[in-house]
């Protein structure tokens, strides 16, 4: 039986959800690949940190948080020192990096994946900004290294995205992606169609837990332009960063604009939009008009939707229908599957 160290950096709902997860599958990883799979260390921000090479109890670690908010500093397993530090104390084969998303720069997440590749760590993230500012440096790293980058979850996920290219769509070329990639500029648009105002929506799209405190990454674009950027670059080759992403906020949808579009038969929806052209990969994030009867339409509320243009697969959509934690979670144990299957 081999045995397979993880340590993960940032313990928050997704953290913990796949915790929950690798619990529920524990034998099944252990039976198909012959595998025991265990987490070595664990590092976030404000409750604590744990090291164990030799495994700790997840379990226990779980229902510590989910009861007191934080690791207990008592146990044996707590550890004093920086993700880095843990990352080293752990001896880890993979990192799982799960910390908080900063839009702006990708950091620290980048620095987290670059320090565990140099140390000879596969790699597995949820966050999306290493991949929109410095994807091709962190893939180089990856295989200069010979190890493993893997991101699923980071757009629509456990919907196979990226996946999709690499397994089942080999061979094409992408020329353009479109998407509804944010789920809360999404449904804000939706209640303002149906009336509401745009602080009564955000409201509501708060009420729900879809929107931050601060909603001004989803309603502003930011969060759509990482994640275009992400695909962008991973699917067609691109090497840009949010910074060249032409953003317009989806505040500048007003009720006259959506009512006017109505009237001639048309929607607005709030689009992603990457295009391969004789200057280079142009990606946008705005409020555009679609035929009412166009497939995104339908996609509202949390769902959501992109479309790959491809040389020989032709145009292919998929659409993810009120996706929750559990998806998140499941994109990241997918790429633990293809890591596993891959080693
Ligand atoms: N939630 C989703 O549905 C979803 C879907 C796809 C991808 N993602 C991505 O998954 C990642 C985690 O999301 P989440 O919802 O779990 O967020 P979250 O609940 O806010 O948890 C973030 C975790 O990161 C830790 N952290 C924050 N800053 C850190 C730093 N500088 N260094 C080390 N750890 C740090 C936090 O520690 P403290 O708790 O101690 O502050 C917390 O444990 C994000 O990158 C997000 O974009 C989320």
């Amino acid at each position: 039986m081999k045995t397979l160290k993880l340590c993960f950096i940032g313990f928050g709902n997704v953290g913990q959800k796949v915790s929950a997860l690798l619990l529920e599958k524990q034998d099944w990883l252990r039976e198909t690949f012959d595998t025991d799979v265990i987490v070595t260390g664990i590092a976030g921000r404000s409750k604590g940190s744990l090291v164990d090479p030799a495994g700790l109890d997840l379990r226990e670690s779980l229902s510590q948080v989910q009861t007191t908010g934080r690791f207990d500093p008592a146990s044996p397993a707590a550890f004093e020192g920086t993700p880095e530090e843990m990352m080293a104390a752990s001896r880890a084969d993979v990192l799982v990096e799960m910390s908080t998303l900063s839009i702006r720069d990708g950091l620290p997440a980048a620095d987290y994946i670059r320090y565990a590749l140099r140390r000879g760590m596969h790699v597995i993230t949820a966050n999306k900004g290493p991949e929109a500012w410095y994807y091709k440096e962190l893939k180089e790293l990856a295989e200069q290294a010979g190890r493993q980058f893997l991101y699923e979850t980071i757009v629509l996920d456990g919907t196979p995205t990226f996946n999709l290219m690499t397994e089942t769509l080999h061979g094409n070329t992408i020329s353009g992606i479109t998407g509804i990639l944010n789920g809360t500029s999404n449904y804000v648009l939706k209640l303002l169609e149906e009336g509401k105002s745009y602080d009564e929506a955000i409201k509501a799209a708060q009420d729900i837990g879809l929107a931050e405190a601060d909603p001004s990454m989803d309603i502003d674009g930011w969060d759509g332009a990482a994640k275009i950027c992400a695909m962008a670059n991973i699917l067609m080759d691109a090497s840009i960063t949010p910074d060249d992403v032409e953003v317009e906020s989806v505040r500048s949808v007003t009720a006259e604009k959506l009512a006017d579009a109505k009237q001639r038969g048309m929607c607005i929806k709030y689009i992603c939009r990457a295009e391969q052209t004789e200057d280079g990969v142009k990606v946008s994030v705005k409020p555009e008009e679609l035929p009412r009867e166009h497939a995104y339409n339908s996609v509202n509320g949390t769902s959501a939707v992109f479309t790959l243009y491809t040389d020989l697969a032709g145009e292919l959509t998929i659409i993810q229908t009120d996706p929750g934690l559990l998806q998140t979670a499941y994109g990241i144990y997918s790429d633990l599957i293809t890591l596993l299957k891959r080693i």
